[in-house]
């Protein structure tokens, strides 16, 4: 299909994961995908798996924690094609299964670098492309976590509730520039990231997750990829501001077991 021909889209944390399910999709699509990632080797790989493919693909380091990475990325984007069409901000990291007063200062800056103030930095690196192009598409992936409540991750919440409220605001802010901001909020889905949650806090927690999600499974990230090509596309031209939820039911069912702090509970 050709729902996003010839569109210059750059995703962050695209090595693996959600990113690189969105960066794949996208490439179908017929989009040039810019995938940006911290894992070169990753990266790379990725890039050329998609250049075998219908789109084309590139790989730029960026560490979205980074400011002048950042703004490296977005600098070669603009040298290359004097446009960007698309930008998914979606590398993050997750730190948590602690309650929030034993997190540590350093753990929290670091989470609200590369989960928040990383959104901040790559918006205001392609704005004024987008604005004196009168068009632009920006997806931030937030999270079922941004809505619900889960023991021990106040501090991933916060970052992904405040990026569904910079949307809201960003879509009223650069609504008059065609510029179309949009957030997602996944439920659990199948990434390293929760690979390593798992090991990090227990075995117990992929049973818990598939029982918190009605739809009875956890989320593939295809399907959330397929969701950020709908709102990248011209398909999704009237809508802004919203979120998107790709949560199996998740954010509306009362579920939820706490077994982070309890795993032999119940
Ligand atoms: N997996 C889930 O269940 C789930 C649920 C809700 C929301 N999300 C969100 O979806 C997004 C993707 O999550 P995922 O599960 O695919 O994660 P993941 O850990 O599987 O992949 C994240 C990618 O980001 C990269 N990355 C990490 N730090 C980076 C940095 N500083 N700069 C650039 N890249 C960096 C990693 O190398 C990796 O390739 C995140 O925003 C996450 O918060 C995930």
């Amino acid at each position: 299909m050709n729902r996003l021909q010839d569109k210059i889209c750059v995703v962050t944390g695209a090595a693996d994961g959600i990113g690189y399910a969105i960066a794949s999709a996208m490439a179908a699509e017929g989009a040039h995908v810019w995938l940006s990632d911290i894992d070169d080797a990753k990266g790379k790989a990725a890039a050329e798996r998609l250049n075998a493919g219908p789109g084309a693909a590139t790989y730029h380091r960026c560490d979205v924690a980074m400011a002048g990475d950042v703004t490296a990325l977005f600098d070669e984007v603009l040298a290359a094609h004097g446009r960007v069409d698309v930008l998914v901000n979606n590398a993050a990291i997750a730190i948590g299964g602690m309650p929030l007063h034993e997190m540590e200062d350093a753990q929290w800056d670091r989470l609200m670098s590369v989960n928040l103030t990383s959104v901040f930095r790559c918006c205001k690196a392609v704005l004024p492309a987008m604005i004196a192009q009168k068009s632009g598409s920006i997806i931030n992936i937030a999270s079922a976590q941004g809505h619900i409540g889960l023991d021990g991750w106040t501090a991933y919440a916060g970052a992904k509730g405040a990026i569904m409220a910079m949307t809201r605001q960003m879509s009223v802010e650069f609504g008059p520039s065609n510029v179309r901001v949009n957030s997602i909020s996944p439920g659990t889905i199948d990434t390293p990231m929760n690979l390593q949650v798992v090991a990090d806090l227990g075995e117990h927690l992929s049973k818990t997750w598939v029982k918190m999600h009605p739809i009875g499974r956890i989320g593939r990230a295809e399907e959330v990829a397929e969701a950020a090509v709908y709102l990248a596309s011209d398909l999704a031209g009237f809508t802004t501001g919203i979120d998107l939820k790709v949560d199996g039911g998740l954010t509306n069912a009362p579920r939820y077991v706490p077994e982070f702090f309890q795993p032999d509970a119940k």
